[in-house]
């Protein structure tokens, strides 16, 4: 784990600002979205959910994936416009899986984003809706002609953001999770458990860069393997995170793993043998992004920043 004694990353700063403009295009589309008039199809909007997810959506985030997709795409040539939009939908379907993760029958958490977490600043079920809106709010997004003219590319991305969030991926993955509270989940079902709740969506965040950018099979495959190896490094990041790191800076509350029995690898194996595994992970993401050169040094930076950071 970085603390503030240890130097950077190499590109670490040049990261920061790729972070830094995904985070602008994103915010800047969630503004325009996330407004009180109706658009065509929708009868009214309450103030008070549109309120809620306002709160959930602007209350900081490091935007990680929406940088993953318009980076991939970067890297599979793309130029579009188009990126932003698809990288604000994932970003819309992150929020709502975090606004349920916190939820008093999940993880029940009072802090998020530095701020307290939907439901208690409104109120359960407001919550449960405001989860409900922005994942449809995603859906809504990538069906919109301005991510793509090609209506088959829109498709795939609906597709591919549905598979990673559903039963086969982050949901499932959720509900492994909470069953596995308490009691002993092996090495391999914790990979798998993390795979879902942490990876698919990582994944699929890359892939549809790739798809957005009609990149040859080759690349979505290369970038597909990078997503779940950098799933992987996050997820064992953020349990490592949760057992040493720093509230404040986390925005959110740390120590609760262990209290409500996580299956994680650091709990599993000890936090010794989850950083070796944590920087192996590092280097099988770098290695996977050799037949791009020097063109993927940022998702290589990016890789190192799940590791190493301390938010
Ligand atoms: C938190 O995700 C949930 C996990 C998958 C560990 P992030 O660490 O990306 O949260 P934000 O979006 O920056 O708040
Ligand atoms: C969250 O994992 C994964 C998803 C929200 C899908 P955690 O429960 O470990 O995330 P934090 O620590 O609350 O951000
Ligand atoms: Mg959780
Ligand atoms: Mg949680
Ligand atoms: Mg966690």
């Amino acid at each position: 784990m970085a603390d503030a004694s240890q130097t950077p990353s190499s590109g670490a700063h040049e990261l920061q600002q790729k972070f830094a403009s995904a985070a602008q295009a994103v915010n800047r589309i969630f503004r325009t979205i996330l407004k009180e008039e109706t658009e065509p199809g929708e009868i009214e909007r309450p103030a008070r959910l549109l309120a809620a997810m306002r709160h959930a959506v602007f209350a900081g985030g490091k935007r990680f994936r929406p940088f993953l997709l318009i980076e991939a795409a970067r890297l599979c040539g793309y130029h579009g416009t188009g990126a932003s939009l698809a990288a604000t939908a994932v970003e819309a379907l992150h929020t709502y899986s975090l606004v349920h993760d916190d939820l008093p029958s999940m993880d029940d958490d009072d802090t998020r984003r530095g701020k307290p977490t939907v439901h208690k600043a409104f109120d359960e079920a407001t919550a449960i809706l405001a989860g409900d809106a922005l994942q449809t709010l995603a859906f809504d997004i990538l069906s919109r002609d301005a991510v793509h003219e090609n209506p088959l590319i829109r498709s795939d991305l609906v597709a591919l953001l549905a598979r990673a969030a559903g039963i086969g991926g982050m949901a499932g993955g959720q509900m492994l999770d909470l069953a596995a509270e308490g009691g002993r989940l092996d090495e391999n079902a914790i990979r798998t458990m993390q795979s879902m709740k942490t990876g698919a969506l990582m994944t699929a965040s890359c892939e549809m860069g790739a798809v957005i950018a009609g990149a040859p099979q080759s690349s979505r495959d290369a970038l597909r393997a990078y997503g779940q190896k950098l799933g992987l490094a996050f997820q064992i990041a953020d349990d490592l995170l949760d057992l040493d790191g720093d509230a404040a800076a986390l925005g959110k509350a740390t120590a609760k793993d262990t209290a409500r029995g996580k299956a994680t690898l650091a709990a599993h194996l000890g936090a010794d043998r989850a950083r070796t595994i944590l920087a192996e992970t590092v280097s099988g993401c770098e290695a996977v992004l050799q037949p791009f050169g020097k063109a993927a040094e940022h998702l290589a930076a990016a890789a190192r920043f799940a590791a190493e950071r301390s938010h």
